[in-house]
């Protein structure tokens, strides 16, 4: 009960009493006459001489057993709280397999994508669905499906994880479970398009890297010059690639600039070969060569440039499907 006489004290002893019973006035807060995302991500870059460098050594010191999986995890430390991702929505990290191990068999809700860099003779199992790994392969773990790694090769295999996870622990939804065995039955070998790309659900989960490759010529080919010619890895029916996450391959023509565009999403890029180039995000250049890893943050300007004579070929992962069916996808060129 507010008793005093003077209206400013009268207010803050209300104020106080709203804090008391867990309640807030609105008057409280500063209303913005306008207002557009301010992302609190830090634009990023790995060189892959430094990831690949702490990557071969995390096999020295960390067995598969002890960790269940060895990956080095791309950080952003604009990210505060309890722990850091990539982005705060998905999360990018590098993973190593060596000879003879196995990444044991679990399922998790969130959704993840393998994008395989280094290797072969490796298989990840998806819901019984053995998918042969080589370079250039993508290869879906939408989620809650069960899912192990076998490298039955000689060389290490080295890949790309891609999840959700920052998402799903935002929306407190992570559910973890772990097989009854090291591996799950396998039900069929898929080492080709021709073995038949599909999952049990009836949609793509294994995409080619020659397929990818072949259909990103195509699109150059019939391309506008000033077109950006980009393969975006969707479903038949034009479903992204998972439900929380759209991955491209984006192939820069020798000398290609970009124009400077900017969206609501966030942009995850690795840099698959070709040609080196520079990716400018707000005020840095990002130099970049193959195998190195940038980040975009959300609502932020950048353009990407091949400064080689070679083609270049950028993977990426985009959190875009989870903000165009709630109005928040947005972007701008200029
Ligand atoms: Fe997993």
């Amino acid at each position: 009960m507010t008793t005093t006489s003077d209206p400013q004290h009268a207010l803050a002893a209300f104020d106080q009493e709203l804090e008391r019973a867990s309640l807030q006035g609105h008057w409280k807060m500063e209303l913005p006459k306008f207002m557009e995302p301010r992302s609190r991500l830090h634009a990023m870059h790995w060189r892959w001489s430094q990831l690949e460098d702490f990557l071969m050594r995390s096999g020295d010191l960390i067995t598969v057993n002890d960790a269940g999986r060895r990956t080095v995890q791309l950080m952003n430390p604009g990210i505060s709280g309890p722990r850091q991702w990539t982005t705060h929505t998905l999360q990018m990290s590098f993973q190593l397999v060596l000879p003879g191990e196995v990444a044991t068999a679990h399922r998790h809700t969130m959704n993840a994508i393998r994008f395989v860099i280094r290797g072969g003779g490796t298989f990840t199992t998806v819901e019984g669905e053995s998918f042969l790994m080589e370079p250039g392969d993508l290869i879906l773990t939408p989620g809650w499906t069960w899912h192990d790694h076998i490298n039955e090769s000689e060389e290490p295999i080295l890949w790309i994880d891609g999840l959700d996870v920052p998402l799903v622990f935002a929306l407190n939804g992570a559910f973890i479970e772990e097989y009854s065995a090291p591996q799950q039955p396998v039900k069929r070998i898929v080492r080709t398009v021709a073995d038949g790309t599909e999952g049990p659900d009836g949609s793509t989960w294994y995409f080619k890297g020659p397929e990818t490759e072949a259909r990103l010529r195509q699109m150059a080919r019939s391309a506008r010059s000033d077109e950006e010619v980009i393969f975006e890895y969707r479903h038949a029916d034009g479903r992204p690639t998972l439900s929380s996450m759209l991955c491209g391959m984006q192939l820069l023509r020798p000398g290609e600039v970009t124009p400077s565009q900017r969206r609501t999403s966030v942009g995850i890029y690795y840099v698959v070969g070709g040609g080196n180039g520079v990716t400018v995000v707000d005020e840095q250049s990002f130099a970049w060569e193959r195998g190195d890893a940038i980040v975009v943050p959300n609502w932020t300007w950048h353009q990407h440039a091949n400064h080689s004579s070679e083609e270049a070929l950028l993977f990426s992962m985009s959190d875009r499907p989870l903000l165009e069916p709630i109005g928040l996808y947005r972007e701008e060129r200029r």
